[in-house]
């Protein structure tokens, strides 16, 4: 047996959205290096199928292609074709989200909004909605969706964001009373500011982001890294937490508890 077979994940198939870069991305490498076959939905489709290729050259199991978890049609496709792929599906991974500009609720563009609640909140609707069937099938799984440090405090500047990673930890906890009985888990990993192109584009640069936002808001001092996220997300989707739903996996730097 190789030692991907033997990973903490052998035998599982996860689809995971969002996952092209940043956060997401790390989720993937990780979960195929333990073992994991991994359905890659990004709106960037070629960097999907081209994070699948590298992994697949690597002795990897995974597969990528277009998806916008704003539409439910696309969510549909992208879990079928992991199912078809790889043969059922056993972790559900709702990582992606859109960057929001800066605004007070006076400010913010309605269409900003929208869009704030049809990525981060309804995309992840979307997968449990289609994803669920598949998990009970396979006799349960395990759910995670990316909230954020957001989710438990509020920044200035930041309506729609935080109420959509707040609504996030509320989806899961309802999630997983609805479905503890089929041996489903549904949490929820919470990362602080984390060293990705999400931060780089807000602040400019990665050194700015580090600087503004890693080193003065988080006790540790830095921004995390996308893998330690992954390790989170890990956790999370192995049996290593067998007795956690309903719950919020906080990874920031302290951040919130000043
Ligand atoms: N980076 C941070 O500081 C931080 C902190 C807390 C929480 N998070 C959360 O972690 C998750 C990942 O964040 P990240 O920093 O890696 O973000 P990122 O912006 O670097 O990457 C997000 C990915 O989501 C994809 N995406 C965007 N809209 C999509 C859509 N409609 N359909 C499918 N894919 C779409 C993008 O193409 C991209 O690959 C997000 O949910 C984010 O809110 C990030």
């Amino acid at each position: 047996m190789s030692g991907v077979e033997a990973g903490r994940l052998a035998d599982k198939v996860a689809i995971v959205t969002g996952a092209a870069r940043g956060i997401g991305k790390a989720i993937v490498e990780l979960f195929a290096a333990e073992g994991a076959a991994v359905w890659i939905a990004d709106l960037h489709g070629a960097e999907a199928e081209a994070l699948a290729a590298r992994i697949r050259a690597g002795g990897g199991r995974a597969e990528g292609a277009y998806c916008d978890v704003r539409s439910t049609d696309s969510v549909l496709d992208a879990v079928d074709a992991a199912v078809d792929a790889f043969g059922g599906l056993n972790v559900l991974v709702g990582n992606a989200a859109t960057l929001t500009a800066p605004a007070t609720v006076e400010d913010l563009d309605e269409a900003d909004w929208a869009q704030a609640l049809a990525v981060n909140l309804t995309g992840a609707f979307h997968l449990c909605k289609h994803g669920i069937p598949h998990l009970k099938r396979a006799g349960g799984g395990s759910v995670i969706l990316t909230a954020s440090q957001m989710a438990r405090v509020g920044t200035p500047g930041s309506a729609a964001y935080c109420t959509t990673k707040g609504g996030l930890v509320q989806l899961a906890k309802v999630m997983a009373l609805d479905h503890a009985g089929d041996g489903i888990r549904v949490n929820t990993l919470s990362p602080g500011g984390t060293a990705t192109d999400r931060l780089f584009t807000r602040y400019g640069s990665p050194e700015q982001a580090e600087a503004q936002w890693g080193v003065t808001m988080h006790p540790l001092g830095r921004l995390g890294r996308p893998d330690e996220m992954a390790k989170g997300a890990l956790f999370l989707a192995s049996d290593e937490s067998s007795f956690m739903t309903g719950a919020d996996l906080l990874m920031d730097g302290g951040y919130s508890a000043r």
